[in-house]
């Protein structure tokens, strides 16, 4: 098989740090870019090729930076300009990557932009973002849902008309319709290039394009099995018109060909926040000839039923729909981030190690969350300390994203190493600190942060992993999900136990392998796939001979 050279963000390992949380270097008990730039050892030795940073520009955080006052800045709570330099240089001296976040489709309202538009009807920035009169009655446009709760329109007295909102009220959408919009938003993404950024996460990407018409959505008929998680009353509607209009494609191509000029230096990297489940819909957010964003993020191994035949279904389904429409798209796998409750909570301890093994041995950048290397929990939030506006928006719906960003388990002190001990941290540290712990776990052979480390530096060294070929494995239990990795004549047999039963596998055609890691860190050498002996909530990779 001829071997492609793959860029660094197909065979690479990204990694999402959360800033508020961590490592904050001034005890003000929030996280911040010197601290960041403080833990760049760390993940050096930790084995990831980029870090993608959530927002950490001037912002009144509302929506804990996802709504920015200043698109080219970084606010006080966080550093300075100069800071980041400094953070961008610190890790491209030790190879590592930095993609920052880019959040198209709303501002703050505080930004000078909003604050100018609804100066007034006549404003020359009116028409940047989405205004439009009431209702006869009074009423709001049309009948869109804020994904937060409430309607998606704030009637401000002022003007007399109404503003849009896919998500807090203090979130206005800018109007990506407007030229002087897209040009302006274009420029902020040439600001951060300039910078020496080596890529961007897009914030709910697809719904910077809406129905020109604004037209009401149909009415969701009530159903067992929603489309994504249960998300209360956003999920009344079918969101034909207020999201991911065709037309957004053509903004992505624009997105594209800017990224593809600064790339002639070095690979420049998008991908984009889409939730979308049909695989060929989500595929063709790859564009028709690949020119669109690089990737669109996979979910499909978040809020899914965690069980071998649903997650075989499910990449199945992704590599399917890309061998049909794009061969040459290269996919991309999340187990969570900032707005889903950790992979650790959702399916166990146990289960986590195994997940860890199937993220880094599946085809497909794997992007890993903070935290997750260690196998943190959610963390317990009193109800007196809850921060997250959608969680106390909608209360009693465990929407609330607080227990997933609390700060980095460093080592066993109080507050965790995250801050001084005498501070309060924005969000408590989990008081598990003295097993889950980047010290607790650094000197036990077989802990959570071992095994990630291992499977790190495995996938980069093993180009069946990090570029191979993907084939699912008939013949198993319906507990396993297996499948082999190719590149060349190399490959490597993956065996994932979503049980806590043992299961025998028995697969002889595949003859002798040499088991390479298991998730248990206890066990390698010569194996006889004919009877091999698959423990509970092992994974396993064995190289085929
Ligand atoms: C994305 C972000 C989320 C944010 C929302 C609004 O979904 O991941 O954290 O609240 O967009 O910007
Ligand atoms: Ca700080």
């Amino acid at each position: 098989m001829a071997q492609k050279n793959r860029a660094w963000w197909q065979s690479g390992v990204i990694y999402q740090i959360y800033p508020r949380s961590y490592m904050d270097s001034n005890n003000d008990g929030i996280g911040d870019l010197k601290g960041i730039t403080s833990r760049l050892d760390y993940l050096q030795e930790l084995g990831i090729d980029a870090i993608w940073l959530s927002p950490f520009y001037p912002s009144p955080m509302a929506d804990f930076g996802y709504d920015i006052s200043d698109y080219c800045n970084v606010d006080p709570l966080f550093g300075t300009l100069a800071d980041f330099d400094e953070m961008v240089a610190a890790a491209h001296a030790r190879g590592i990557r930095v993609v920052v976040d880019y959040v198209p489709n709303h501002t703050s309202d505080q930004h000078p932009w909003f604050q100018e538009s609804r100066r007034s009807r006549q404003n020359p920035k009116r028409d940047w973002y989405v205004w439009r009169d009431p209702k006869a009655n009074g009423d709001p446009p049309n009948n869109w849902i804020s994904v937060f709760g409430g309607p998606a329109w704030e009637y401000d007295e002022a003007t007399g008309q109404y503003y849009l909102h896919s998500f807090l009220s203090q979130q206005p959408d800018l109007n990506w319709r407007n030229p002087e919009v897209k040009k302006t938003m274009l420029e902020v993404l040439r600001f951060w290039l300039d910078r020496g950024v080596d890529g961007f996460r897009i914030d709910v990407a697809h719904f910077i394009m809406k129905d020109p018409e604004l037209r009401d959505n149909p009415l969701q008929p009530p159903s067992d099995e929603p489309n994504w998680k249960p998300m209360g009353e956003y999920d009344r509607l079918i969101h034909l018109h207020d999201r991911g209009h065709p037309d957004v494609h053509g903004v992505f191509r624009e997105i594209r060909a800017l990224l593809n000029a600064y790339s002639t230096e070095r690979p420049r990297y998008s991908v984009g926040e889409i939730h979308v489940f049909d695989w060929d819909d989500w595929a063709s957010y790859y564009g028709r000839n690949l020119d669109e964003l690089h990737m669109p993020f996979n979910f499909g191994l978040v809020n899914i039923d965690w069980k071998a035949p649903a997650i075989r279904k499910m990449v199945e389904g992704v590599e399917g729909a890309l061998s049909r429409l794009h061969p040459e798209a290269w996919s991309n796998y999340v187990l969570g981030n900032h707005d889903e409750h950790r992979i650790a909570s959702r399916v166990g301890p146990e289960q986590a190690r195994m997940a860890m093994l199937l993220l880094l041995s599946l085809r497909g950048t794997p992007t890993l969350y903070y935290g997750d290397e260690l196998g943190m929990l959610d963390g317990d939030i009193p109800a007196d300390k809850e921060k997250d506006p959608w969680g106390l928006r909608q209360p009693g719906l465990g929407l609330g994203r607080d227990p997933e960003r609390t700060p980095m388990q460093w080592d066993a002190s109080v507050n965790g190493g995250f801050t001084a001990p005498e501070v309060e941290p924005w969000l408590p540290v989990s008081p598990n600190t003295s097993e889950i712990s980047v010290a607790a776990q650094r000197g036990n052979p077989r802990s959570m942060l071992n095994l990630s480390k291992a499977l790190l530096t495995m996938r980069r060294s093993t180009p069946a992993l990090n570029q191979g070929t993907y084939t699912s494995v008939e013949g198993v239990p319906p507990e396993c999900f297996a499948f082999i990795r190719q590149a060349g004549d190399q490959k490597r047999l993956v065996l994932t136990n979503f049980t806590s039963l043992d299961l025998r596998i028995s697969l002889p055609n595949l003859g002798q392998g040499n088991l390479l890691i298991s998730s248990y860190l206890d066990r390698a050498g010569r194996v006889d796939l004919a009877a091999f002996h698959l423990r509970e909530n092992e994974g396993c990779i064995i190289e085929l001979l």
